[in-house]
């Protein structure tokens, strides 16, 4: 009885296959070894990472601890969030408030009572700018002094670390890549010294690595083994689309269920249930329960596709606004505009386009990505794939989409004639 998604992360009786995934990472967990799951947005990390702690749990060999670091604005806010989170480890949350006796002294006996919140509230108060690495010390120490082996998820991490490394315009500023370098120091000192008691899990819809790279501090990332967490193949795609209609009485014959998936090429898991949430929409406004081929085609053209209400799909431009800023969110603008109506971005055009940009970046001075830069970023997070000697959408649905979306009026900036197959479409 496979339940709908809905717009969160998904375990239990929502959860769907990755029995491979989860496998491999219990082994990981079990051996010690810090992991780095990574994979563009939607495919289904935080999922994954929530089935595991859930399932090492209900096992009764782990603690385990899930921190979500995506509003964390600074390092003492990300060891606030850790300290708060790890408060249903008993053990170790004696030790934490015993640490922080000074600030809870005022709430007296009712830390109890305190809702996670207002907790974090009071823990940040007690860490600032200098004792942040002793206090993150301890919160590892007090985590590893626990009788079971802790697993430390922690979910947007290289959000985190972008907010550190850049300025509002996205460039690497030379105290925000110390701040970084801190940060990451720290974390990497604390991963080793804690080996075995303590695993962590990495995970975010950013990949770390491009950011690291474009930083010059790879080097932090070494004591995480990465784990690149891949589309549902087909197959599996189609059996989650069965169960799906299983589950909620919509007869959906195995033929169009196959070409749902064609049409995603990439079935990113939370495309394939969005594709079936519309249809089952559609089918219930028309008060039917069997799905036609024209249910299919149309659903997809017309709500999968809209521009209107595709928060998720919309997401992608933001993303790439957070990441590369201002001064490097045009330049993938550009790209993957002239790729979605070309159906490819050739070696050609990215020669051009990186002559282009580097002589605009030189009028705008050091510091915003390259066209190298920007390429290795829309690669790593599952905008591009390689093809031939160039590139292509990864996914179907993204391609058409932003083709839709910024393709009607698109005038590339390099165009005096490059173009050759694509000007008509
Ligand atoms: N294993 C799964 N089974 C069923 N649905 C999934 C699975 N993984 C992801 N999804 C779908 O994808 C959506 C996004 O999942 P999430 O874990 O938040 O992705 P990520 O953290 O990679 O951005 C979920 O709301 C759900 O609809
Ligand atoms: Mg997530």
């Amino acid at each position: 009885m496979l339940r709908k998604g809905g717009s969160n992360w998904v375990e239990g009786d929502s959860f769907f296959d990755r029995e491979v995934e989860l496998e491999i990472l219990m082994d990981r967990m079990r051996d010690g070894n810090h992991t780095l799951v990574t994979a563009q947005r939607r495919m289904g990390k935080t999922s994954l990472v929530r089935e595991l702690l859930r399932r090492l749990v209900e096992g009764g060999e782990f603690e385990t601890v899930f921190v979500d670091l995506e509003a964390a604005l600074d390092p003492a806010d990300a060891i606030a969030e850790t300290a708060v989170r790890a408060r249903p480890v008993s053990g170790a949350w004696r030790r934490i408030e015993a640490g922080f006796a000074n600030i809870l002294k005022e709430v007296g006996g009712r830390v109890e009572e305190l809702s996670v919140s207002d907790l974090k509230v009071k823990l940040r108060a007690g860490i600032d700018a200098g004792n942040w690495p002793q206090r993150g010390d301890a919160v590892f120490a007090a985590l590893a002094g626990s009788a079971r082996p802790v697993v430390l998820a922690i979910d947007e991490l290289p959000i985190l670390v972008n907010r550190l490394l850049k300025d509002d315009s996205g460039r690497i500023t030379p105290e925000g890549r110390k701040e970084a370098d801190a940060f990451l120091s720290w974390l990497r000192r604390n991963g080793q010294a804690h080996r075995g008691g303590i695993t962590m899990i990495l995970s975010g819809s950013v990949g770390l690595e491009p950011l690291l790279e474009q930083a010059g501090l790879s080097a932090h990332a070494n004591i995480f083994s990465a784990y690149d967490l891949k589309p549902w193949d087909e197959d599996i795609a189609v059996s989650c689309l069965s169960e799906l209609a299983g589950t909620h009485e919509v007869d959906l014959p195995h033929g169009i269920c196959r070409e749902m998936c064609r049409k995603l090429r990439c079935c990113i898991p939370h495309h394939v249930q969005m594709y079936f949430d519309k249809l089952h929409d559609r089918l219930r406004h028309a008060g039917r329960q069997a799905a036609t081929e024209e249910d299919a085609e149309r659903v997809y053209l017309h709500e999968m596709l809209s521009v209107r209400g595709q928060t998720d799909l919309q997401h992608y431009e933001d993303r790439l606004r957070t990441i590369l800023g201002t001064a490097g969110c045009p330049v993938a603008m550009e790209i993957l505009t002239a790729t979605a109506v070309d159906g490819c971005l050739d070696g050609g055009a990215i020669d051009r386009y990186r002559a282009y940009f580097t002589a605009a970046a030189g009028n705008a001075g050091p510091g915003g990505p390259t066209v190298d830069n920007v390429l290795h970023i829309l690669l790593h997070d599952g905008y591009l794939e390689p093809q031939d000697s160039g590139y292509r959408f990864t996914s179907g649905l993204l391609e058409d989409w932003w083709r839709n979306r910024w393709g009607g009026s698109f005038r590339p900036v390099i165009d005096d004639g490059w173009r050759s197959g694509g000007a008509g479409r």
